[in-house]
């Protein structure tokens, strides 16, 4: 008899519980609901016209066969370019690999740098889908406990304590998906400096790189060469669907990189690249600050709001576009908070499970990726929610 059995590693994998949220609100949309949609994290914005335009050009010009595995060479030189004039970073073009989304980097450095049976330390919480890289590399993350008075930033000083024999490595984000903050400079220099002495890697996240409205938007890339980075085209320049984004690798692994690009995804999408290099021009990095512009006036309506409503708002969100807030005082599930919030208010939040361990049940990530509008009328029904 035909057995129908899936990879043992498919059942480590743990849906994503927005998707309850996000089926949900489909529904009570196709009935013709008006559901505020503060669940996603998509910019609302689509790709900045001229880089649209390139796309289609690219496409009438017939540019649409596989490119060379580690991308256009014109859109490395215009992403280094770009690094050395806005981050003071010294990143030679064949240091980058474009790949499919930051999705495909991240899939890429699990496959590059971990080996089957390591560990890889991060912060709890934190983006979900790096841990699923890694099963897919046979490896597996350790989510390191923070504290909430810290707005989740893992202790550096308690690294020693979770570093074991099968550490590969630390993986960060900032700005952070799901809390917002922004690393300091001097902050990722110190876990630098740790993670070399242990012998391991440093990966830092920086798919949110651009969109930081307090603290220092800087790269990790200036300050060692030796660190990993992981960048998009989905969020700063708002091209989600176009599938782009790189891995910076050091000298010493463009080789290994190389290799696995070639063979994991041939090439990145070749339209997709076209467009991007035109993304790095004054007019659309113009454009992009508009956009940041707007969005941290929404950051700021929000985070109004939530004081007014008296719920804890428990990470500096100085960055990305997500607020994390405390919803324990109201609730004592999360999950459960969101579903009758959407079913009696068609507000979607994502629950905090998404994201983390510890105490996730207590939290909830608003995504202020909706206009002010929306966003001050998702505020008045969240209110009524809570006061009925
Ligand atoms: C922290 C983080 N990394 C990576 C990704 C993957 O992005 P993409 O593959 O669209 O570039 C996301 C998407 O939301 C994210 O939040």
């Amino acid at each position: 008899m035909k057995q129908h059995k899936l990879a043992t590693r498919v059942g480590h994998i743990a849906p994503f519980q927005v998707m309850m949220v996000l089926d949900r609100a489909k529904q009570l949309q196709s009935q013709g609901e008006d559901v505020i949609h503060l669940e996603v994290g998509e910019p609302d914005f689509v790709a900045v016209d001229a880089v649209a335009k390139a796309g289609m050009a690219a496409i009438e010009e017939g540019k649409t066969g596989y490119t060379s595995a580690t991308g256009l060479s014109e859109l490395k030189i215009a992403i280094s370019d770009y690094y050395l004039s806005r981050y003071q970073a010294e990143v030679a073009p064949e240091r980058i690999i474009v790949t499919p989304g930051a999705s495909g980097a991240l899939l890429l450095m699990a496959s590059l740098m971990v080996n089957a049976s390591d560990e890889v330390l991060m912060p709890d919480p934190c983006y979900p889908c790096n841990r699923h890289f890694l099963i897919q590399a046979g490896a597996q993350a350790k989510l390191v406990e923070t504290k909430v008075e810290n707005g989740f930033e893992l202790d550096l000083n308690t690294l020693s304590g979770h570093w074991g024999e099968n550490t590969s490595g630390l993986w960060l984000a900032s700005p952070s998906n799901p809390t917002g903050a922004v690393l300091s400079k001097s902050y990722v220099a110190e876990a630098w400096q740790k993670v070399s002495e242990f012998g391991g890697h440093l990966l830092v996240d920086e798919i949110y790189q651009g969109l930081v409205y307090e603290g220092e938007d800087f790269s990790a890339l200036s300050i060692s060469d030796d660190i990993f980075v992981v960048n998009s085209f989905s969020k700063y320049f708002a091209m989600t669907g176009w599938r782009l984004g790189w891995l910076v690798v050091p000298q010493w692994a463009i080789e290994g990189a190389t290799k696995l690009a070639q063979n994991i995804f041939i090439a990145a999408p070749s339209v997709s690249q076209y467009a991007a290099v035109r993304a790095f021009e004054a007019d659309v990095l113009a454009e992009c600050e508009v956009r940041r512009q707007r969005l941290d006036a929404r950051r700021l309506v929000l985070l109004e709001g939530l004081k007014l409503m008296g719920l804890p708002v428990v990470a500096p969100a100085h960055g990305a576009f997500y607020v994390y807030v405390d919803v324990s005082g109201v609730t004592e599930d999360a999950m459960k908070w969101c579903l009758e919030l959407l079913e009696r208010e068609k507000v979607a939040l994502t629950p905090g499970a998404d994201f983390g361990i510890k105490d996730a049940h207590k939290y909830v990530r608003f995504a202020y990726t909706c206009d002010e509008e929306r966003l001050k009328e998702a505020l008045v029904r969240i209110a009524r929610f809570m006061s009925s």
